[in-house]
């Protein structure tokens, strides 16, 4: 099963290349300013599940030297366009990480654990690959906002065609049924319509993803004492989205 969620992701993000959306996506990522801010010249960051490098870019507009980020992630396609432009990048499952034990100072996972089948032992490799007291920067769905049982749980039997029944084309009917409910939304939320191309990958990151764990600040506090690990600090976004947080190793 957590092989079919794995090959499942892999398929969907190579098509949608989850990156560049038509927002300010720093407002919905506080902490992780003050995680670059941690990190010194010579330190190694990782970003585990880093999509097409929309956060790779703003790294390094921070100052963070090029050579010294590392992104990694299922989909090919994102490893390639990385590549493309000149970043460290590899192929590799957040499951089962083809790292070596303390590879990191610093680890960000934002918005991807929760896409695993077994979020738990996700968040035991980033602490394996990050060294003793290096940093993580985690970024999880908020299991009090409504929000996703809405567009994700009650929209299961649109994922069950897709990935069971193999119905494929189904986006093609809900995908521009289902803008009319996410643009007054995104008005409202980022004060702005989304273009086609970030709200596709919206949908597709948030509805047909394969999966989509829910966190309570308590389950990821749990997650940290279970790996020995203390959380810094942890907060929840903008409109309640998501819950951030620096762990230390
Ligand atoms: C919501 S996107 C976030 C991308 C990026 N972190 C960002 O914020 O722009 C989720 C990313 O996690 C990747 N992903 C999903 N499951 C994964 C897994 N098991 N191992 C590694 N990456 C995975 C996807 O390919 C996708 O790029």
């Amino acid at each position: 099963m957590s092989r079919k969620i794995a090959e499942d992701a892999k398929e969907l993000y190579d098509q949608i290349q989850f990156g560049h959306l038509n927002y300010e996506r720093a407002r919905y990522n506080p902490l992780l300013f003050d995680f670059l801010g941690m990190i010194k010249k010579d330190e190694r960051l990782f970003d585990i599940g880093c999509g097409s490098g929309y956060w790779m870019g703003v790294y390094v507009d921070y100052g963070i030297p090029k050579e010294r980020i590392t992104g990694v992630d299922i989909s090919p396609s994102n490893v390639d366009t990385l590549k493309q432009r000149g970043f460290n990048a590899m192929y590799g499952d957040v499951m089962d990480l083809q790292l070596e034990d303390d590879t990191a100072d610093f680890t960000i996972s934002n918005g991807v654990i929760h896409h695993t089948a077994d979020p738990f032992r996700a968040f035991e490799e980033l602490v394996r690959i990050t060294r003793p007291n290096g940093h993580m920067y985690l970024s999880v769905y908020n299991k009090w906002n409504p929000y996703y049982y809405i567009v994700h749980k009650a929209t299961f039997p649109i994922r069950y065609l897709y990935w069971n029944r193999n119905k494929k084309n189904i986006v093609n009917f809900i995908y521009p049924l289902s803008k009319t409910l996410f643009q007054p939304l995104a008005l409202l939320l980022l004060g702005r319509f989304l273009d086609d191309k970030s709200a596709r990958a919206l949908f597709m990151d948030q509805v047909i993803t394969p999966r989509a764990h829910l966190f309570s600040k308590k389950l990821i506090a749990s997650y940290a004492k279970r790996c020995n690990c203390a959380i810094e600090t942890i907060k929840y976004t903008n409109a309640f989205f998501m819950i951030t947080s620096i762990i230390r190793i």
